[in-house]
């Protein structure tokens, strides 16, 4: 695992969006992995501008999400399909027939992340998956447990995360209870992943994951199982790990 610290979230942002690029430029037929939440958003940013710049193509881009809120609707403005169009989707040229998130209204759960997961085998992996990391050390919606469900699932939330994602919400009671995640096998169909992490509120999450022992009790702590991981992080989330 290899761990680059940054000043703050800017340069968390720049150094992010520099791994993506190269990984696009270098395979315009490239997948994403891709991550919601806070933290990708500077990445997210840059990599429209780049495309704004005529830096960047998305046209043969294909991409798998991470996770979504279940049950909630694709047009419900917390969903994740949502964040995903406004923060970068409606801002590239990528083809939305080319993006994909887990079905926040599957009626047959099971089937539908089934589907997923032979998805992700079918576009032959993942090329780059983006990370953001919970305070609890959970990576997509994979919480903290004694056991961890390999591919994609449907997952109730903690307490803790449920709270911190209340900020996003009218109050903590609309905050979905479950979500459909892919499982930490998913994730490690990636042959390359980043790790973006920024802030005090994430530094015992990041000494846990860099330092730490292998546990299913920070599932971020098994990246280091895997070949190419980076995390980058700024001073701040790094700040326990001196
Ligand atoms: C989001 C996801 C979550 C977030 C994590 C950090 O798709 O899978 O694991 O990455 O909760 O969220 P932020 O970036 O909001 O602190």
């Amino acid at each position: 695992m290899k761990v680059i610290v940054v000043k703050d979230y800017n340069e968390m942002s720049e150094k992010g969006a520099q791994i993506m690029k190269d990984v696009i430029k270098n395979n315009p037929e490239c997948v994403l992995g891709l991550a919601t939440g806070d933290t990708p958003i500077g990445m997210y940013n840059l990599l429209a501008e780049g495309y704004e710049k005529g830096e960047l193509d998305f046209s043969k881009v294909r991409s798998v999400n991470l996770d979504e809120y279940y049950p909630l609707s694709p047009d419900n403005d917390q969903s994740y399909r949502y964040f995903m169009n406004k923060n970068l989707f409606d801002r590239i040229n990528i083809d939305k027939a080319n993006t994909n998130v887990p079905d926040g209204m599957a009626k047959d759960v099971e089937k539908s992340c089934a589907e997923y997961e032979a998805k992700i085998d079918a576009m032959g992996g993942i090329d780059i998956q983006v990370l953001g990391i919970g305070r609890n050390g959970h990576i997509g919606f994979n919480e903290p447990d004694s056991e961890l469900v390999p591919t994609t699932h449907l997952t109730a939330l903690t307490d803790s995360t449920i709270e911190a994602n209340s900020r996003f919400f009218a109050s903590e009671n609309d905050v979905p209870k479950h979500a459909i995640t892919m499982g930490i096998e998913s994730v490690f169909k990636a042959r390359k992943i980043i790790v973006v992490a920024s802030g005090a509120s994430k530094a015992e999450a990041i000494r846990a994951t860099v330092c730490g022992n292998l546990s299913t009790n920070c599932p971020a702590s098994l990246l280091r199982l895997h070949p190419d991981v980076t995390i980058i992080c700024d001073e701040a989330a790094y700040s326990l790990c001196k």
